[in-house]
């Protein structure tokens, strides 16, 4: 858009302007007025900055436009940047012209309390609030320093398809598709095509959207949500723990370097996240079901899966996320080693964060002996034909090597501190919800 002959500057970048003359593009966040005074809170998407109209300087009939122009009016201001320190942001715009692009009347969504199912079916609106704002940002700088960690690192981005014919996390969260008179379904899981890639690139990781048919209406859980798979050949169980948890350190300091306004805006307790400086506690499952049975007040029985209160439980004794390694075979999936000194157990770990946060993470040792994944698919009762590719990896030049899948709007939320998953991805899918 052609504009006024003043740079255009974004409200994050302000300080690069302190002094100048400058457009800023936006909408009406909030305005009160007193007198021959307007205070405007516009925002630009990129952040929230208080302009300042007094009506002798911008005129009278800019001065009233902007009276009548409601929150989410669409609206260029032009204005010296004016350092104070009582400003949210340390800037203030003192406003010397603009012009109104869209005056609005009645945003649905006011400064009041709504309630969630309000919101949701107003999410393409409901975005433009200070607290989500907030969140997606958190959620995008999460995104990059993810990818950052990687690709610095030496691993190649490789994306696994969609659509996909065959299970990889259990027959019963599968999403099934008509794929041109065939059946398919909505990939659960990158992993097994990571585990391919693995052997061609050596590093890999694939991120990308994910989809589990899951009946459950938890705080935890979406249908449609962003994994980041990181596979590795040569990798052992100990590898991919410390991989895993540098990654966290790496992320989460990152974040608390570039996020910090908007953790703020969040009212997130910092010291939390300032805990997350590595050598996470670690603990077998074994040990952790010797003390939930130790605890009258948690139901558990021997051999069974973690659900979230005992995750919750085991995790609360820290302030860093808790491995947990050392499953019961019965419980995970077919591609995980056994482990070799004992094998009902399998080399898998778990990464559960703090503050209720859940399972953030989920990884293993992979299977790597052909006639032992034979007997895990036979068991499991999969369909043999379509896991003959995955068996050629076993079949030709076989290692050792293992990865973990990070579940991106878990972390988001532990991050974030916010208490529903459905608010840390943009337009989310739940068992309930497909709209807007
Ligand atoms: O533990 P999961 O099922 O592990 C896998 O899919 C492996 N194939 C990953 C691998 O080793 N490459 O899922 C991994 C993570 C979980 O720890 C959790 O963070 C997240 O994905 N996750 C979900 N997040 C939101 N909603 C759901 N319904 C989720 N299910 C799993
Ligand atoms: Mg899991």
């Amino acid at each position: 858009m052609s504009g006024t002959s003043h740079p255009v500057a974004t409200i994050e970048d302000l300080g690069r302007f302190a002094g100048q003359t400058v457009e800023l593009r936006g909408w009406v966040h909030n305005r009160t007025s007193k007198g021959k005074l307007h205070f405007v809170t516009l925002r630009d998407g990129s952040g929230f900055c208080q302009c300042v109209l007094k009506k002798n300087q911008v005129g009278d009939e800019l001065f009233e436009e902007i009276g009548g122009a409601s929150q989410e009016s669409s609206i260029v201001l032009s204005g010296e940047v004016r350092e104070d320190e009582r400003a949210p942001g340390g800037f203030e715009v003192s406003v010397c012209g603009g012009r109104v692009m869209q005056s609005t009347e009645e945003f649905p969504i006011s400064p009041k309390e709504h309630g969630a199912d309000f919101l949701l079916s107003r999410r393409h609106l409901w975005l433009r609030s200070r607290r989500q704002w907030a969140i997606m940002r958190v959620r995008s700088a999460i995104m990059f320093a993810l990818r950052r960690f990687f690709d610095e690192r030496g691993f190649v981005c490789i994306d696994s398809p969609i659509f996909t014919p065959s299970a990889c996390e259990g027959t019963s969260t599968l999403f099934e598709v008509d794929y041109f008179d065939e059946k398919a379904y909505l990939t659960q899981s990158g992993q097994l095509y990571a585990e391919a890639s693995a052997m061609a690139f050596g590093k890999v990781y694939t991120f990308g959207p994910t989809f589990r048919a899951e009946k459950s209406k938890t705080r935890r859980h979406l249908t449609e949500f962003w994994m980041l798979e990181p596979e590795v050949a040569y990798a052992e169980l100990e590898d991919v723990i410390q991989l895993a948890e540098d990654m966290m350190v790496s992320v989460v300091g990152e974040v608390l370097e570039r996020r910090r306004t908007e953790l703020d805006v969040l009212e997130r307790d910092i010291s939390k996240l300032e805990a997350v400086k590595g050598g996470f506690p670690r603990i077998t499952y074994d040990d952790a079901s010797k003390m939930l049975l130790e605890n009258p007040e948690i139901e558990f029985i021997e051999g069974d899966d973690f659900g979230a209160p005992h995750e919750e439980f085991l995790a609360s004794q820290h302030e860093q996320p808790l491995v947990i390694t050392h499953y019961p075979k019965a419980v995970k999936a077919f591609y995980m080693k056994e482990a070799p000194d004992d094998p009902t157990r399998v080399l898998a770990m778990d990464i559960i964060g703090p503050e209720g946060a859940g399972e953030l993470i989920g990884g293993s040792q992979r299977e790597e002996n052909l006639q032992v994944l034979l007997d895990a698919i036979a068991k499991h009762e999969l369909p043999m034909e379509e896991f003959e590719w995955y068996l050629d990896l076993r079949r030709f030049g076989s290692v050792p090597h293992g990865g973990f899948g990070l579940g991106l709007e878990r972390l988001v939320r532990w991050i974030t501190g916010v208490e529903h998953i459905r608010e840390t991805s943009p337009f989310p899918r739940m068992m309930t919800r497909i709209r807007p």
